[in-house]
């Protein structure tokens, strides 16, 4: 076999074969495909897309590039969620926590940040001392510890995707819904948990712009875990407006800690209890409700064990960026739209995100926003600080940020649902 005629295959519109799918995975793992020639297979996938048996048979090959984790030693069942990213979701921060307060494990691999929407890793390194490296043997005692842990996926997970999304970030291959489901869901299911509730966003900040296209990449999930044998779960939710009131990595620690002690803005709030209730549902666990659990301290013990575990100082001041400059209402009236795009790109030029990978990101970078669409608005009232370690930075945020925002009569009657689908 050769990789030109899988290329031409695909190219041709033909459907791929189990073994052409098995072998260019394999050998593109193992250097044997270039990149210039798996990233015109990505973009002859990109144009011409794959079925279902041809999606199941990538994803099951990218992986067994890799090894799968096993959780089985485990005396409760294990449960997970991932978002398709977005600005300002720091939901995974209370949530795997406070799931394990109410009693599932929660074996959880994360990512960083690239371009305008953030990364759960970047915004908890924001924590003195807190490490995302981690072996399997640490997962497990911080697992048995503290009921979850949030790491680094190690370099034997899933490599095929490894290098395949770093190929695609640089040839204009991320937005195919084949190479995404497979990508997400083949470290999902090698990162070995039971279950899994996927946060498919939809709007301006999000991969997916319309609620169409996200519930087909929800439906190739959900019909990919299954096949697998974990029970997954999707929900459809807003990304047209940033969640909450922070953006940028110890802005968004703090947020989330403001959730764990029972208060926090009421959208994260609402969001995080019922991705809790779902991930607890899938794992058929029930017993004490996650509402209760953020009121009653268990999920900030959670926190703190698991912050702790991983070297990190609960107690540790956060990092603050030097300067602030605020932005403040042109006229009087009801902030009618707050556009997500727009915030995560003011944001990522703040310095809380990267340009290219091995970029550093600012912990201390970020807005805070003081009004959230549908809120009435007097002239001359801030409507969000803008943090960053540098001064110059603002100018090219401020840019970003015009436009993103209107003030009317209402809230844009267009604003998504918080959560638009189940
Ligand atoms: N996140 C992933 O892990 N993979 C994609 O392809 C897109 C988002």
């Amino acid at each position: 076999m050769d990789a030109i005629e899988v290329i031409v295959a695909k190219r041709e519109r033909r459907e791929l074969s189990d073994p052409q799918i098995d072998w260019v995975i394999d050998a593109y793992t193992r250097g044997e495909v270039a990149d210039e020639q798996m990233s015109a297979l990505a973009m002859a996938i990109l144009l011409n897309g794959m079925n279902r048996r041809e999606i199941g048979r990538w994803t099951e090959a990218m992986i067994r590039s890799g090894t799968r984790m096993d959780w089985s030693v485990l005396d409760r069942p294990t449960t997970d969620k991932h978002s398709t990213g977005g600005v300002g979701d720091k939901i995974t921060l209370p949530l795997a926590p406070l799931v394990a307060a109410c009693g599932a494990y929660v074996p959880q691999l994360s990512g960083r940040g690239l371009g305008h929407t953030g990364g759960t890793l970047d915004k908890l390194e924001s924590i003195p001392g807190w490490r995302a490296s981690l072996s399997a043997e640490e997962m497990l005692a911080v697992l048995r510890d503290a009921g979850a842990v949030i790491c680094a996926a190690g370099d034997g997970l899933a490599p095929a995707d490894k290098k395949l999304y770093a190929l695609r970030d640089v040839t204009g291959t991320v937005e195919s819904i084949p190479l995404i489901a497979s990508s997400i869901m083949s470290k999902k299911i090698a990162e070995g948990t039971g279950a899994l509730v996927l946060d498919v966003k939809v709007g301006s900040g999000a991969f997916m712009k319309d609620v169409d296209t996200a519930r087909e990449l929800a439906r190739t999930m959900v019909d990919l875990g299954a096949d697998h044998g974990v029970a997954t779960v999707a929900l459809l939710t807003a990304m047209d407006r940033p969640l909450g009131r922070a953006v940028g990595n110890a802005l968004e620690v703090e947020e989330a800690v403001e959730v764990l002690a029972g208060g926090g803005p009421s959208d994260v709030v609402e969001l995080t209890v019922l991705l809790a209730r779902e991930m607890l549902a899938a794992a058929g666990v029930s017993g004490k409700d996650p509402a209760d659990a953020l009121k009653d301290g268990s999920a900030m013990d959670a926190w703190r064990r698991m912050i702790g575990a991983q070297g990190g100082d609960p107690d540790a001041a956060l990092p603050r960026a030097a300067e602030t400059t605020v932005v403040t209402a042109p006229s009087s009236g009801v902030l009618a739209r707050l556009d997500a795009y727009g915030v995560g790109l003011a944001a990522w030029r703040l310095g809380a995100g990267r340009a290219r990978k091995e970029d550093a990101v600012s912990f201390g970078a970020g807005i805070t926003l003081h009004a959230r669409p549908g809120d009435a608005v007097r002239e001359g009232q801030s409507l969000m600080t803008l943090h960053a370690d540098d001064a110059t930075r603002f100018d090219r945020a401020l840019a970003a940020l015009d436009g993103a925002y209107a003030i009317g009569d209402a809230a844009d009657p267009a604003l998504l649902p918080l959560v638009i689908d189940r």
